[in-house]
């Protein structure tokens, strides 16, 4: 039985209700038996009535026992178990004794980090750094057998921490509230949301078709909207309901942003469209403590967009004559590692890093911040 989508507008609010120093994880199942609740809820009436109700029945249960409830009946809506870890959470709602699992200690624990286009490319690395420092992630992507594989292969040597795969088509609105939807359900919220997902089909104003136009924008601009729009909405609620927490929205652009690029123009005004996004987006946001901003990496010669064998874009230049005289894949390569001052590609540990500043800053928002090795410098 599917969960009513109300649960959006009240989940977050609770995991922060609920949460002290550190930032808890939270879960409903759709189970209607309230046997092993330790207090019940009414959920008739608009969301920011059921979240008062909920914050009194809260504050009865820690006067009178000393501590806080784990296990909460939201009525008709479903059962809620609220703790430290996503393992805590799953054994609370199986009734299963929590046994001395090795707690996910790091630099993103207890955080809960949603990476669209996350199976795989720069999306892919910034899962694993996020999941070995200790935080829940939820692999967004369009491509569902990667992503089930890659949630499954994390998870065999998970913690505490959890991996989970959820399908998204982030061009499409209703797909993307889907994804904040069921994350709500596994996670009762998320902290940070990294807009990575993002396509690349080249071509100067003679070879560009009106549809690859189109079908760019909508994922690579449009499809960061629909992320910032509907994220939004939890982490306004969630850091409402927490004083001095601090939420993310991060976008993966690109150094496309920061300056034309030949014969790419879709890529590149759709990049620069995200800067506008993300500043406008961070003023609004601000006052609510969700920052938002920007990475802008250079060429991820590693990644499957330019080293894939077959429609790399390695291959590809070589094959079209791009660069002069070049012979091989390694002559390519080697034209545009001379083109950056650091002298090779930008690599996922760059970007993390800067993901991490960003995060980690609490009076930074909308920014581009660039990760280019030196090869565009800002003004
Ligand atoms: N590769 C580079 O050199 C480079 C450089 C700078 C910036 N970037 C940016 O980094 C981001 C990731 O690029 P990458 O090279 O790692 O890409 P990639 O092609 O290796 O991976 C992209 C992932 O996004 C998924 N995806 C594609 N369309 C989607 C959609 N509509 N909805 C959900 N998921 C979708 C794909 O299935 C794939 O798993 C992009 O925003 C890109 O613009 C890449």
């Amino acid at each position: 039985m599917a969960i009513d989508k109300k649960i959006v507008s009240i989940l977050p609010a609770l995991r922060m209700i609920l949460s002290e120093d550190k930032v808890k994880v939270a879960k409903i199942s759709a189970d209607t038996d309230s046997s092993i609740a330790h207090i019940e809820a009414a959920t008739d009436g608009e969301a920011p009535l059921v979240i008062e109700g909920l914050k009194k029945e809260v504050a009865q249960y820690k006067s009178k026992n000393g501590k806080l409830p784990q296990i909460i009946y939201l009525k008709g809506l479903g059962v809620v178990a609220v703790a430290e870890s996503a393992y805590e959470v799953d054994c609370l709602l199986s009734e299963k004794s929590v046994d001395n699992k090795k707690v996910s200690i790091g630099r993103a624990s207890g955080k809960t980090v949603i990476i669209t286009g996350g199976a795989q490319g720069f999306g892919g690395g910034l899962v694993e750094h996020i999941f070995n420092d200790g935080g829940n992630v939820v692999i967004a992507d369009l491509n569902e057998e990667k992503g089930q594989e890659y949630a499954a292969k994390l998870n065999k040597h998970a913690k505490t921490n959890k991996a989970s795969f959820i399908k998204v088509d982030v061009s499409n609105p209703d797909s993307v509230q889907e994804l904040i939807y069921k994350t709500v359900c596994e996670f009762g919220g998320f902290d940070v949301i990294i807009s990575n997902a993002g396509i690349l089909r080249a071509g100067g104003l003679d070879e560009m078709t009106p549809e690859a136009f189109e079908l760019m924008t909508k994922v690579n601009y449009t499809g960061y909207f629909y992320c910032a729009k509907y994220a939004s909405g939890v982490l306004k609620l969630q850091t409402a309901h927490k004083p001095g927490y601090f939420a993310d929205i991060i976008q993966i652009n690109s150094k496309s942003g920061l300056k034309g690029s030949n014969r790419n123009f879709a890529y590149a005004g759709g990049k620069f469209g995200g800067l506008g996004l993300t500043q406008s987006f961070a003023m609004e946001l601000m006052p609510s403590r969700v920052k938002v901003n920007s990475v802008c990496p250079g060429n991820f010669f590693d990644g499957p967009l330019w080293s894939d064998p077959e429609k790399g874009l390695f291959v590809q230049y070589l094959n079209a004559g791009k660069v002069k005289g070049a012979k091989s894949i390694d002559d390519v390569k080697a034209f545009y590692e001379a083109q950056v001052p650091a002298g090779r590609g930008c690599t996922v540990i760059d970007v993390m890093r800067a993901v991490y500043y960003i995060i980690e800053q609490e009076y930074e928002t909308g920014q581009a911040v660039p990760v280019t090795g030196g090869q565009e410098m800002l003004n």
